[in-house]
Order: C-alpha cells, then sequence, then structure tokens
C-alpha cells in the first residue's frame, strides 16, 4: 500500500488538522463507494466494513516498532523481525464500533478488546455514557478506538477522555467517516491522538449525519431500521 496521503478533506480540499491521515487507497474508495450507496444490505455493507477495517489496521500499525528475533528456518538460522513495544488494545464505540472491531480483530488477534457505550443524545446531540469495559492494565496499552463514523466528535472526546482517565496515554482513532466539525473537535480537545479514516467528507447536517455520509452507520450494519 501506498504511504497515505497528507491530511486534507478529499472531497472540498480544505486542509485538516495535523493530526488526521486520511487512507486514500484506490481499495479502500472503491469499497467505500459501494458502502455509501443506499441500496447496498446489510449483509454487504457488513463484509465492506470488515475489509476496509483490514486495511485500515494495516495503516494504523505501520509504526509499530520491531525488534529481531533469531529463529530457524528449514535452511539457516536468521535475526528475523517480530512487533515489540506497547501492546494493543481495541476499544470499540458501542454499537457501530463493533462493524470496525471485527476486520481489525483478523488483522490483530492478540489485542485485547475494550468497550464504551455512548449514545448520542437526539436533541443536544452531546454523548451520554452508558457503558465502561477497559482490560486493567490499559495504562500500559496503546489503544486503539473504533467508531465508524467521527460527526460532531463528541462521542470519540468522551472516549478518549475516558480512557485516558483509566491512565492510558497512547492512544489512535480508527474510523471509516469523518466530517471537518468531528476531526476539529478532536484536534482542539485530544490533539496528542492521531485519527485515521477512509474519507473525510464535506460537512454535516443539522441532525448530526455526516453529508454525502452512508447514513446512520449502526442501522446498516445491523440492518436496524
Ligand atoms: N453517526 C452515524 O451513524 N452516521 C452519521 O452520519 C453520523 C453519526
Amino acid at each position: 500500500m501506498n504511504a497515505p496521503t497528507p491530511a486534507s478533506n478529499v472531497l472540498t480540499g480544505a486542509p485538516l488538522p495535523p493530526n488526521v491521515t486520511v487512507v486514500d487507497h484506490p481499495m479502500i474508495q472503491h469499497k467505500l463507494t459501494l458502502m455509501r450507496r443506499s441500496r447496498t444490505p446489510a449483509n454487504e455493507f457488513r463484509l465492506l466494513l470488515r475489509e476496509i477495517s483490514m486495511l485500515l489496521a494495516y495503516e494504523v500499525t505501520r509504526d509499530m516498532p520491531t525488534e529481531l528475533i533469531e529463529i530457524e528456518t528449514p535452511l539457516a538460522t536468521m535475526q528475523a523481525p517480530v512487533v515489540a513495544g506497547k501492546k494493543l488494545c481495541l476499544v470499540s464505540v458501542l454499537r457501530a464500533g463493533g462493524g470496525i472491531l471485527e476486520g481489525m480483530l483478523e488483522i490483530l488477534p492478540a489485542a485485547r478488546v475494550g468497550h464504551v457505550g455512548l449514545y448520542r443524545d437526539p436533541v443536544s446531540l452531546a454523548a451520554v455514557e452508558y457503558y465502561l469495559k477497559l482490560p486493567r492494565d490499559i495504562s500500559s496499552r496503546t489503544a486503539i478506538v473504533l467508531d465508524p463514523m467521527l460527526a460532531t466528535g463528541n462521542s470519540a472526546v468522551a472516549a478518549v477522555s475516558e480512557i485516558k482517565a483509566a491512565g492510558c496515554q497512547s492512544i489512535k482513532f480508527v474510523c471509516l467517516l469523518a466530517a471537518p466539525e468531528g476531526v476539529q473537535a478532536m484536534y482542539e480537545a485530544h490533539p496528542d491522538v492521531p485519527i485515521f479514516a477512509a474519507a473525510v467528507d464535506s460537512h454535516l447536517n443539522d441532525h448530526g449525519y455526516i453529508v454525502p455520509g452512508i447514513g446512520d452507520a449502526g442501522d446498516r450494519i445491523f440492518g436496524t431500521k
């Protein structure tokens, strides 16, 4: 995969905060286009999200350190690299984060998994927490927070604040789609947290939905509505 593109809004060309990486790869963009179509059924939508998540897992772990260990191949002894450094914890923001979690775990099967339950108050759009479960050793891990939609940023900011409050200081955020408003809110609250997105769309509508977007990620993943 080529190196990710510098941060700019793919739809408007506007510059984005420096902590944003748009993983602008042809396969990701192709699959995202299929997901955007309103006629794509839930089973295809879930599969596409799983596939894109595997590709995003590749990018979000690009800077993981490695160390050499000695191994025996059938022909020789060699020093070969294995990943080193902090262990990972994938933190799924309920409920739509589960759609990304599946694909991430395919690539990162040894990661621990945490959950943050947040819902958006439909009037104020504020994030309301109803569940939090993180591994006890979260302070010694790198947390990768998963939520397909970085819309207002309220949920993402709240989730990252909870994870920091639990002692974790190494945090990344992965989403499928972001709105400029969401990445700005995250940058203002948590400039130390890198954001990886498949695309940054145009804007939020009055109901806090990303436009053009994919609609309600949870409904599309789970076939509810
Ligand atoms: N959450 C969604 O599921 N979709 C949006 O567009 C914004 C937030």
